[in-house]
C-alpha cells in the first residue's frame, strides 16, 4: 500500500467528481484514495481551489457519503514498468485483466501490473565506473522475442557513475542489480527491474526527436501506397458509425512492421473488445512468424466503465510506448476511438462548471489532443540509436460531421487523414478510405521523398500524385456521366472512368478477411501500382461504352484474382499470365 500523506474528508458528490476539503497543500493530478467503508477508490485530483479540491473518481461513486474520508498519497497516476507487460491485457489504470476470473475488476480492486514472482535472465551491457544517465541501457533481459532493456530509471535527475552491477543470471524483478551513484556522492539509486513514472508526464530521455522519415509498412495498400505514415508519425481515421474504422486498425496492428503494439481499445463496445480478446491469441505475426500477442499490449475500456479511466488510458498506452521506445524499439499505439477519450474529457469539465467550448467540450480540446499527439515521434537515444511511437487513433464524429470538435482538434495536429466515406461503405468498398480527402503531409516532407525514392523507386512519388490525379478526375467523370447520361459524353470518357476504376477495385480495396489480400508487402504494392499505371496509359481498340466496361470489369476479376493468390506462386504466375492475355485483345499501343 502506498504511503499515506495527506487526509480529506468528501464534501461533494456529483457522478465521479467528488470535492474534498483539505487543509493540505494537495497538487493538481495528485492519486488518492476515497474510502467507503473497506474500499477504497482511486481517484485523481483536476482541480485545486482553495480548500476544495477536485477529484476524479477512477470508479462508481454508489454509496459515498459526505463526511467519508480521502487519503492523498502525494503523487501522480503512475505505471509500473518493467519486463512481463507484452501479451498482458491492462484496464486504463493498468490492472492486469489476466488475473482476474471475471472480465471486470469490483468497485476498488487494483492488481499488479507485473508478474511479482516472475524470474529473468538478466545480461548486463554496462559496466562499473561507466557514466550514465536516465533511460540508458545496464543490460537486458529477453521478454518474450524482445531484448528488453533494463535502464536507468527515468526519474533519475543528473549523471551518474554505475557503482556495482550484477553477474549474469536470473534475477527477480524486485532484485537490486545495479547501483548507480550521481556525480555529488550524494545520491544512490539501486537500479531493479522495476520502475514507476507518471502518465500525464512525457517521457524525455531521449537526446534529439528528429521529423519522422522512414515508412512504417502496415501492408494495407490505401495507407502504404497511397498516404503511408511514418515511423514516429501520427494519423488518424475519422469515419462514422460502421464505416470501418475497427477493422481498418485490427488490419493495421496485425500486420504493421513494429516491435510492440499496444492497442488502447478505449470505451468501444464490449463485444468489441472480446473480439480482441479471443482473435488476437491465435493469430500469427507475419513478421516473425510468432504468435501476435508476444508483441501485443491491449489496454481496454469498454464503454461501461467509468469515464475516468477511458481518460487514463489512452494516456498508460503512451507512457508504455515511451518505455519501450526509450530501449530502442518500434512502437505503433492504435487507439479506438479517441471520440470516447475526448467525451470523458467534455463529462469532466462539464461537471466542475468550466466555461464549455464548441459542442461542450472543454476550451482546451485542441490543446490537450496536440499535448497528446506530440508525445509520439521519432527520437534518438542518448546511445545514438532510435525508437519510434508511431500513433494512429480512430475519431468517431457523429452522424459523421468531420466539422465536430474532436475531427477538426485532431486534424491540426495528425500528419495521415484517413477519412472513411460513408458512400464507399455503403458501396461494400472496403477499406472505405477517401481516395480524395485523404492524406499524408508526411508526403511533402523531403527526407520522406528521398527515402521513397531510395527504398521503392525514383518515381514513386510521381506515380502517387498521378494515381490521386486519376482518382479525383474520375469523380467529376462519373458526375458527369452520371447527368449527360452514357450517350452524352465522349466515349473517353468511359475508358478513363474505367481506368480510375480498376486502380479502385485493384489498389484502394482490400479485403481484410482474406489471408493474403489483407496484406500486401511493399515490393508487391509497388509492382501492383506500376502495373495498372500500365494500363492507364495503354490504348484500346473499344468502340462503345458497353465494350469498355465488359472489357475492364473482365481485366479487373482477372486482377482481383491476382491479389488474393500468394505472391509469385504459380497461380499468381497463372493470373498474371491471363491478365496479359486480356490486355493483349485489344491493346493497339
Ligand atoms: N476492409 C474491410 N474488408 C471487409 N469488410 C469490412 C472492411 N472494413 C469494414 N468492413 C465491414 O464493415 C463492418 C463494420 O466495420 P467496423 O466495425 O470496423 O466499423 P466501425 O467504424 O469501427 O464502427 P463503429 O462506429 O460501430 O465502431 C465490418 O463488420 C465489416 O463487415
Ligand atoms: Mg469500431
Amino acid at each position: 500500500m502506498q504511503e499515506i500523506k495527506n487526509i480529506g474528508k468528501v464534501t461533494g458528490v456529483i457522478s465521479n467528481l467528488v470535492v474534498v476539503a483539505s487543509e493540505a497543500p494537495i497538487s493538481q493530478n495528485e492519486t488518492c484514495y476515497i474510502k467507503i467503508g473497506e474500499e477504497r477508490l482511486l481517484g485523481e485530483v483536476i482541480k485545486v481551489d482553495g480548500k476544495d479540491i477536485f477529484v476524479q473518481c477512477f470508479e462508481s461513486t454508489q454509496g459515498l457519503k459526505v463526511g467519508n474520508e480521502v487519503e492523498f498519497v502525494g503523487k501522480m497516476i503512475e505505471v509500473k514498468l518493467g519486463p512481463g507487460m507484452l501479451s498482458k491485457t491492462y484496464d486504463g489504470l493498468q490492472n492486469d485483466l489476466n488475473k482476474l476470473d471475471d472480465l471486470f475488476l469490483k468497485r476498488g480492486q487494483y492488481n499488479d501490473a507485473l508478474d511479482a514472482d516472475s524470474k529473468w535472465e538478466f545480461t548486463p551491457t554496462a559496466k562499473v565506473g561507466d557514466t550514465v544517465q536516465a533511460g540508458d541501457w545496464l543490460g537486458e533481459v529477453l521478454e518474450n522475442t524482445l531484448t528488453h532493456k533494463i535502464m536507468v530509471p527515468f526519474k533519475a535527475d543528473g549523471v551518474y557513475t554505475i557503482k556495482n552491477i550484477v553477474a549474469k543470471g536470473k534475477y527477480g524483478l524486485e532484485d537490486s542489480l545495479v547501483t548507480i551513484r550521481n556525480t555529488n556522492g550524494d545520491e544512490e539509486i539501486k537500479v531493479t527491474m522495476v520502475q514507476y513514472w507518471p502518465i500525464k508526464r512525457a517521457v524525455k530521455c531521449y537526446s534529439e526527436k528528429v521529423r519522422p522519415f522512414s515508412m512504417l509498412e502496415t501492408g494495407v495498400r490505401i495507407v502504404d501506397t497511397l498516404n503511408p505514415i511514418m515511423e514516429g508519425g501520427t494519423g488518424f481515421i475519422p469515419g462514422a458509425f460502421g464505416t470501418g474504422k475497427t477493422v481498418l486498425q485490427h488490419a493495421i496492428s496485425k500486420q504493421a512492421a513494429a516491435d510492440v503494439v499496444i492497442f488502447a481499445a478505449c470505451g468501444e463496445r464490449a463485444n468489441e473488445i472480446v473480439e480482441v480478446f479471443t482473435e488476437f491469441p491465435k493469430l500469427v505475426d507475419p513478421h516473425t512468424g510468432k504468435g501476435l500477442m508476444e508483441r501485443t499490449i491491449i489496454i481496454a475500456n469498454t464503454s461501461n466503465m467509468p469515464v475516468a479511466s477511458r481518460e487514463a488510458s489512452v494516456y498508460t498506452a503512451m507512457t508504455i510506448a515511451e518505455y519501450y521506445r526509450t530501449m530502442g524499439l518500434k512502437v505503433l499505439i492504435l487507439a479506438d476511438s479517441t471520440s470516447r477519450w475526448a467525451q470523458a474529457l467534455r463529462e469532466t469539465s462539464n461537471r466542475l462548471e468550466e466555461l464549455p467550448g464548441p459542442d461542450a467540450f472543454p476550451m482546451d480540446l485542441t490543446a490537450v489532443i496536440a499535448a497528446f499527439y506530440a508525445r509520439a515521434g521519432f527520437t534518438y537515444l542518448n546511445n545514438g540509436k532510435s525508437g519510434s511511437i508511431t500513433f494512429l487513433g480512430t475519431v468517431s464524429p457523429s452522424g459523421g460531421n468531420l466539422k465536430e470538435p474532436v475531427t477538426e482538434a485532431t486534424k491540426k495536429t495528425a500528419r495521415c487523414f484517413y477519412a472513411l466515406s460513408q458512400k464507399r461503405a455503403d458501396q461494400k468498398r472496403y477499406p472505405a478510405v477517401d481516395p480524395v480527402t485523404s492524406y499524408s503531409k508526411y508526403l511533402e516532407y523531403s527526407e520522406v521523398i528521398d527515402y521513397l525514392h531510395e527504398h521503392i523507386s525514383p518515381l514513386w512519388i510521381e506515380n502517387i500524385s498521378n494515381t490521386k490525379d486519376i482518382l479525383i478526375r474520375s469523380n467529376e467523370i462519373r458526375e458527369q456521366i452520371n447527368i449527360l447520361g452514357d450517350d452524352g459524353v465522349p466515349i473517353d470518357y468511359h475508358l478513363n472512368f474505367w481506368k480510375a476504376e480498376l486502380i479502385d477495385f485493384v489498389i484502394l480495396q482490400q479485403d481484410a478477411f482474406d489471408k493474403i489480400d489483407a496484406m500486401t508487402p511493399m515490393v508487391r504494392q509497388k509492382f501492383m501500382l506500376e502495373l495498372v499505371l500500365k494500363v492507364h496509359s495503354m490504348k484500346f481498340n473499344l468502340e462503345s461504352f458497353e465494350e469498355i466496361a465488359t472489357y475492364f470489369k473482365r481485366m479487373i476479376n482477372q486482377l482481383k484474382q491476382l491479389n488474393y493468390s500468394e505472391y509469385e506462386s504459380d497461380e499468381y504466375k497463372k493470373n498474371l499470365k491471363e491478365f496479359e492475355t486480356i490486355i493483349k485483345e485489344k491493346r493497339i499501343q
